[in-house]
C-alpha cells in the first residue's frame, strides 16, 4: 500500500515535471525572442532616428554604438546599411562596407536570399521584424533620400539556451523540493502511521498464541485509533469469556482430579479418548499417552476368567443407550487380579449416541471390609459360645466339688482301713490303686479349683492377690496345652502380693500361657522352653515375665495384637480377644503389659503390677482350698 502510494507520486512527479518542463521552454523561449526581437526594432529605430536627424555621414559610427561591437556582444550576427541598389553603406562589423548585401550575408554566415527582401522593406509599410529559426531579423526603411534599409539579424540560440538552463535550474529545484516532500511522507508514513500499525498487528498476533494480556492501546481520534480501540474491546471480552472458560475447566478437571472412581471417556470403537488420574492409578500407568486410543475393554475379564471379553458383550456395551453395571476383573502388571465395579453411560450430541463415559471403582475395599466383617461376626459368635462354656464350667466345678469332697474323703477312709487290715499279697496293689485314685481325684479337686477362680463371674474385688500363686493355678490349667510343647521353667523372686482381683490375673495368665503354648509349633518338649519369672522392679512394682521359643510375632503384626478380635490364628483357634482382654485387664488395675518379639527366637510378655507392701487385713483375695 505504501509503495503504491509512492510509485504513483514519482509517477505523477515525472509525468508533471516533464510537462512543466516542456510549457515554460516552449514559453520562457517564446518570451524570450519576442525580447530579442523588441530589442533589436529599438536599435534599428534608434539608427533611424539618428540617420534621419544627423544624416548619412555618421551612419557606421551609429550602427556600432546602437547595436554594439560584435566583440562585446556575439548575438549580434550582422548590422546592415543597403542603398537602393544593394549596396552596403554602412556595416557592423565595419569590413562589410562596400560590398553587395548578398555578399556581406554571404560572408557572415548568412543566407543571401535575405538580400532579396530587402526591395521589399522599401515599400510603404515595409518595416518588418520577425524571427526565423534562431535569429531575430529586423528590415527598416530609413526615410533619407535614396531610401536606405537597416538590416539587422541577431542571434536568438545563446538566450534559447540560457532559457533552457533556467528553466533546468527551476525544475532540478522544484523536483528536489518534491523529493523533500516525498520524504517527508515517507517518514510520516513509517513513523506516525506504520508504528502504529504494527503495534495493532503486533497485538492481533500475540492475542492469537494465547497472549490475553496483549492490547493496542493506540492514541489519537484518527481511523487507525478507531480500529484499535475496537481491537482492544475486543481483546477484553475474548479474555473475559476466556477466563470463565478456562476457571470453568478447572473446576471440572479439579472435579475429575479428585473422584476416586477412574473415569474413562470412549469413543464408538471402544478406545479411550481421555481419562482421569484415577483410572492412570487403577490401570497401573504413568502417563495419559500411554491410554489415550488404546482399546478400554481389553484391559478388563469378567469375574474368575483369564479371557478378553466377548466381543458381543464389548459391542451391546458400547452401543447400547442403556447404563451397563457390571462386575469385571482387571488383571494388573504384578500378577494379581483387582475385582472392579464398571459402570458406562452413553453420551449423545443431541440425540445422537457419540461415546460413552465409563467409571471404574475399586472394590478390594469393600471386599476386604466385608471379609472382616464375616469374620467378625464368625469370632463375635465364637466368643459368646465361649463365655456360655466359661459360665457352664463355673456351675460344672460347683457341681463336682460336693462329689469330690465324699469320693476324696472316702479314699481316705479306704486307705486308711487297708493299712489296718492284714498284709495280703494283694493288699499292697489295692493300696497303690487306692493311693493313685485319691492323686487324681486331688488333681481334679485342683482344676475345679482354679477353673472357679477363673470363671467367678461375679467377684470383681481388686485386693491383694499372691502372683507366684496365680501363676501356678495359671499353669496347671494350660498344662494340657503346654506339656507336650515346651518345658516349663520357673523363676520366681517371691514377689509377694499384687493389687489385682484374682480371677481376672489367672485369666491373663493363662491366655499368655496358652498363646505361648500355641505360637510353639514342634512337639519336642526338650527343644522350647516357656519361662516365667517374677521379681519387683526398681519402683517396688511386682513385674511378671512370660516368655517363649515359639515363632515370634512379625513386626508388621506386633501393633496390632492388642487389638480386639485381631488373630493370625485360624478360626474356631483363636477369636483375637484374649490378648485385648489382658490389656484391659491390667491396666484396669493400674498396671501395664509390654512385649518384645523376635520371629525365630521368641516373644516376651511384661506384666507390671501396683504391689501391695503389707497385705491389709481382710482385703486379700486368696484362692478359696
Ligand atoms: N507368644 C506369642 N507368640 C507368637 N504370637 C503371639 C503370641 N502371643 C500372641 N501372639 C499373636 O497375637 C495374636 C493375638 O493374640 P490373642 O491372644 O489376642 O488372640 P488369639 O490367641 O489369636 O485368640 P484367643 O486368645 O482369643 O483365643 C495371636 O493371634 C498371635 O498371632
Ligand atoms: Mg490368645
Amino acid at each position: 500500500m505504501r509503495s503504491s502510494v509512492l510509485f504513483l507520486l514519482v509517477v505523477f512527479a515525472l509525468v508533471f515535471g516533464t510537462f512543466f518542463f516542456r510549457m515554460r521552454i516552449e514559453d520562457d523561449s517564446r518570451r524570450a525572442d519576442e525580447e530579442k526581437l523588441r530589442v533589436l526594432s529599438k536599435q534599428a529605430r534608434r539608427v533611424r532616428q539618428f540617420l534621419e536627424h544627423g544624416g548619412i555621414e555618421s551612419a557606421g559610427a551609429d550602427m556600432i554604438r546602437q547595436f554594439g561591437a560584435m566583440s562585446e556582444d556575439p548575438t549580434l550576427r550582422i548590422a546592415l546599411l543597403v542603398s537602393a541598389n544593394c549596396n552596403v553603406l554602412a556595416a557592423n562589423p565595419p569590413e562589410l562596407v562596400a560590398l553587395s548585401a548578398a555578399e556581406a550575408l554571404r560572408r557572415s554566415g548568412e543566407s543571401p536570399a535575405l538580400a532579396a527582401e530587402i526591395p521589399d522593406a522599401r515599400k510603404p509599410g515595409g518595416t518588418r521584424a520577425s524571427i526565423e529559426s534562431d535569429r531575430a531579423i529586423v528590415l527598416s526603411p530609413v526615410q533619407i533620400p535614396g531610401r536606405p534599409v537597416i538590416l539587422a539579424v541577431r542571434s536568438v540560440a545563446e538566450t534559447r539556451a540560457a532559457v533552457r538552463r533556467d528553466v533546468s535550474s527551476q525544475t532540478a529545484a522544484l523536483a528536489l523540493i518534491f523529493l523533500a516532500l516525498i520524504a517527508a511522507l515517507w517518514t510520516w508514513l513509517e513513523v506516525a502511521l506504520n508504528r502504529r500499525i504494527r503495534r495493532l498487528v503486533d497485538a492481533a498476533a500475540r492475542f492469537a498464541v494465547d497472549d490475553l494480556e496483549a492490547r493496542a492501546r493506540l492514541g489519537g481520534n484518527d481511523e487507525l485509533a478507531l480500529a484499535g480501540r475496537a481491537f482492544d474491546a475486543m481483546a477484553d471480552s475474548v479474555a473475559q469469556t476466556r477466563m470463565r472458560l478456562l476457571e470453568s475447566e478447572a473446576r471440572v478437571r479439579l472435579l475429575l482430579d479428585s473422584t476416586a472412581e477412574g473415569l474413562c471417556g470412549l469413543d464408538l470403537s471402544g478406545r479411550i479418548t481421555f481419562c482421569n488420574p484415577a483410572a492412570l492409578r487403577l490401570l497401573h500407568v504413568a502417563h495419559p499417552g500411554q491410554l489415550l486410543g488404546s482399546a478400554f475393554y481389553d484391559l478388563l475379564r469378567l469375574p474368575g476368567s483369564e479371557q478378553t471379553l466377548d466381543k458381543a458383550w464389548v459391542d451391546l456395551a458400547l452401543q447400547t443407550r442403556a447404563r451397563v453395571e457390571q462386575e469385571l476383573s482387571l488383571p494388573c502388571p504384578d500378577g494379581t487380579v483387582l475385582a472392579v465395579h464398571h459402570s458406562g453411560g452413553p453420551v449423545l450430541l443431541q440425540g445422537v449416541l457419540v461415546g460413552r463415559v465409563v467409571t471404574l471403582t475399586d472394590l478390594t475395599g469393600k471386599k476386604r471390609a466385608e471379609e472382616e466383617l464375616r469374620k467378625s461376626q464368625a469370632q463375635l459368635r465364637m466368643a459368646d459360645r465361649l463365655a456360655t462354656v466359661g459360665t457352664l464350667s463355673a456351675g460344672v466345678a460347683h457341681e463336682i466339688n460336693n462329689p469330690l469332697a465324699y469320693t476324696l474323703a472316702n479314699l481316705g477312709y479306704v486307705a486308711e482301713r487297708l493299712r489296718e487290715l492284714p498284709g495280703t499279697p494283694d493288699c499292697a496293689e489295692v493300696v497303690t490303686a487306692v493311693e493313685e485314685a485319691t492323686e487324681g481325684a486331688e488333681r481334679v479337686r485342683r482344676i475345679v479349683k482354679d477353673m472357679k477362680t477363673l470363671s467367678r463371674v461375679d467377684d470383681e474385688t481388686i485386693g491383694a492377690v499372691d502372683v507366684e500363686r496365680a501363676l501356678d493355678a495359671s499353669v496347671n490349667m494350660a498344662l494340657h496345652e503346654l506339656r507336650h510343647k515346651a518345658t516349663v521353667m520357673k523363676d520366681y523372686a517371691g514377689v509377694g502380693f499384687a493389687r489385682a482381683n484374682e480371677g481376672r490375673l489367672v485369666q491373663v495368665f493363662l491366655n499368655l500361657l496358652v498363646n505361648a503354648a500355641q505360637a510353639i509349633a514342634t512337639t519336642q518338649p526338650d527343644h522350647n522352653e516357656v519361662r516365667i519369672a517374677t521379681c519387683l522392679d526398681a519402683e517396688g512394682r511386682v513385674a511378671v515375665e512370660i516368655s517363649d521359643t515359639g515363632a515370634g510375632i512379625p513386626e508388621d503384626v506386633l501393633p496390632r495384637i492388642f487389638d480386639p478380635f485381631f488373630t493370625t490364628k485360624p478360626l474356631g483357634v483363636g477369636t483375637g480377644l484374649g490378648l485385648s482382654i489382658c490389656h484391659s485387664l491390667i491396666t484396669a488395675v493400674g498396671g501395664h503389659i509390654e512385649v518384645a518379639s523376635k520371629v525365630g527366637v521368641g516373644t516376651r510378655f511384661l506384666i507390671i503390677l501396683p504391689s501391695v507392701a503389707q497385705e491389709p487385713a481382710g482385703a486379700a483375695v486368696r484362692p478359696a482350698a
